[in-house]
């Protein structure tokens, strides 16, 4: 069997593919990349010469399609023509939970990767890597493998032949670039040894060889859903400690450095917010609490549903105690919400704590006016599954204006804060962190909140403005 590999074809060209095989292509030159997807609106934005267009947004990725795409890295729809001319196949395709049938709300739907399997069971040709990037569960690239090997036997005439290594991908939306360019560690699971190799010999273009880890297959698997387990459990963790701090006088974020600055522990992963959201921690928790019962451990699969419950349960609280905290109603109030992507710098909005948050007070009969810097308002309407439909209706005195409607977007707070109620920072993006408090309090009307669920905003900032400042796990100040 050849181990050297020329063309890469990477299937799904999501918040993965994209910037992985970029970095890839940056990094090997030698390499030809082709980064295919079905979707043919994603593509054409993945190629747009307009790189403000690039259908994610990650700091640094521009600036290496730029230098990258055309020459060693291309974007295309063609996928069986990728394929066939692969000597590795990347499966990058996404993973989420089954809305229906056996597992619903919990197991993977894997018809996405099985499709992929398939595909590349048909079209490849002679020898071929197939790497499994998405996240799956345990014991997955059998099936992938049981598909592939149908095809060997089907079609010995073409002679072809596959291998299938599992590598998990680490990268955090927002770091993407940083993560891929300087990653912990690579993981690699597998049990062809010149197949592994092929792998790490690529990223050792620019990854220490010490970082890039073996393991069996099964292992590599079950270590990436471990690894997002465990990264949300710190969250659940300290938000719970949050809520106590507010019950009970303390404040979180000296907790978090108490226990941060042991080692055992150490400091990150400890910020208290709004809940976590993205599209990957809720769905690999539930995958491993489909997983633990399948396997008959269901004290374990209660442990790890507990992260989720919890997690639920904060975003709830929160939009509770904003209602509570104005007077019991927020009907007709308007509330400017100030961030709606799960976290900052990226403008993915996936299982985001803003939704639960903004339905709940739109439930409530609260105006929302909405600012993110980087998600599209068409998005947003997706999500909150409402169109923007605000409308004044006039003025009940100088300083109450009188709205129908639910939601609508805003550019900037300076203006849109005319009479808001209350301001809740939902998203830590930078600039949140150095508003004009003195002209904003000047327009809100009085008795105004800011509620910080992120803590960004200095409270000196906002003492003696005549403003109310709820700081999420700080009971210290109340
Ligand atoms: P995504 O939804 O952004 O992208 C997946 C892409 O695959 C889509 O564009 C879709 O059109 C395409 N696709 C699906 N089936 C296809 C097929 N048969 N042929 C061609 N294209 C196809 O997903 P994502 O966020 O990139 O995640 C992909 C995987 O990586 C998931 O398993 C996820 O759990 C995992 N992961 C995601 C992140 C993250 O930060 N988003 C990080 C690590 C791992
Ligand atoms: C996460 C993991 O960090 C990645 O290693 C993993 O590859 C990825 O999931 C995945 O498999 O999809 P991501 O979801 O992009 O990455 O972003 P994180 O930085 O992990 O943040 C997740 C959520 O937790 C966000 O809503 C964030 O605001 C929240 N968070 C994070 C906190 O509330 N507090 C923190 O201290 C850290």
């Amino acid at each position: 069997m050849k181990n050297k590999i020329e063309n890469i074809c990477c299937i799904g060209a999501g918040y993965v593919g994209g910037p992985t095989m970029a970095v890839i292509a940056d990094n090997c030159k030698h390499l030809k990349i082709n980064v295919v997807d079905m979707n043919k609106e994603r593509i054409d934005l993945w190629n747009s010469s307009n790189l403000n267009e690039l259908p994610i947004y990650e700091p640094g990725l521009d600036k290496i399609i730029e230098r990258c795409r055309g020459k060693n890295l291309f974007f295309s729809n063609e996928v069986e023509k990728n394929i066939e001319i692969a000597d590795m196949v990347f499966i990058s395709v996404n993973t989420p939970t089954k809305k229906k049938g056996l597992g619903a709300g919990k197991a993977s739907d894997l018809k996405w990767v099985e499709a992929c399997a398939r595909q590349v069971a048909k079209y490849a040709r002679g020898y071929t890597i197939v790497v499994e990037k998405s996240t799956l569960p345990v014991k997955t690239a059998e099936v992938i493998k049981n598909i592939l090997e149908a095809a060997e036997l089907e079609s010995k005439e073409k002679d072809i032949k596959f291998d299938v290594l599992s590598n998990p991908e680490f990268l955090a939306e927002g770091t993407a670039i940083k993560d891929l360019e300087a990653p912990d560690r690579v993981l690699i699971g597998g049990e062809n040894q010149n197949a592994i190799l092929s792998l790490s010999n690529i990223y050792s273009f620019w990854v220490e060889e010490n970082k890039i880890l073996h393991t069996n297959i099964w292992s590599s698997e079950l270590a990436k859903l471990t690894a997002n387990a465990f990264l949300a459990q710190r969250i659940s963790s300290i938000n719970s400690i949050g809520a106590l701090c507010e019950a009970t006088g303390a404040d979180v974020r000296e907790v978090a450095r108490a226990i941060g600055t042991d080692s055992r522990i150490g400091s990150k992963f400890l910020d208290s917010g709004p809940g976590f959201g993205g599209s990957c921690f809720k769905k690999d928790i539930l995958n491993l609490v489909y997983l633990s019962n399948y396997f008959g451990l269901p004290e374990v699969a209660d442990f790890w549903e507990g992260i989720v419950k919890l997690n639920n349960w904060h975003q709830h609280r929160i939009s509770k105690l904003i209602v509570k905290k104005l007077f019991g109603t927020v009907s007709g109030k308007k509330i400017c919400i100030l961030g709606f992507a799960f976290k900052a710098n990226t403008n993915d909005t996936r299982e985001s704590a803003a939704i639960n948050i903004c339905n709940d007070l739109i439930e409530e009969g609260a105006v929302l006016f909405i600012h993110d810097p980087k998600v599209d308002p068409k998005q947003i309407e997706k999500d909150l599954d409402r169109k923007e439909n605000i409308q004044l209706k006039g003025y009940k005195d100088s300083n109450f204006y009188e709205f129908e409607g639910n939601w609508c977007s805003i550019n900037e707070l300076n203006s849109a804060s005319e009479g808001s109620d209350a301001i809740v920072v939902l998203t830590e993006w930078k600039e949140y962190s150095s508003l004009d408090w003195v002209e904003i309090s000047k327009k809100m009307r009085k008795p105004a909140w800011v509620f910080d669920v992120r803590s960004i905003i200095p409270s000196k900032k906002i003492t003696n403005l005549n403003l109310n400042f709820w700081q999420i796990g700080n009971g210290s100040d109340y």
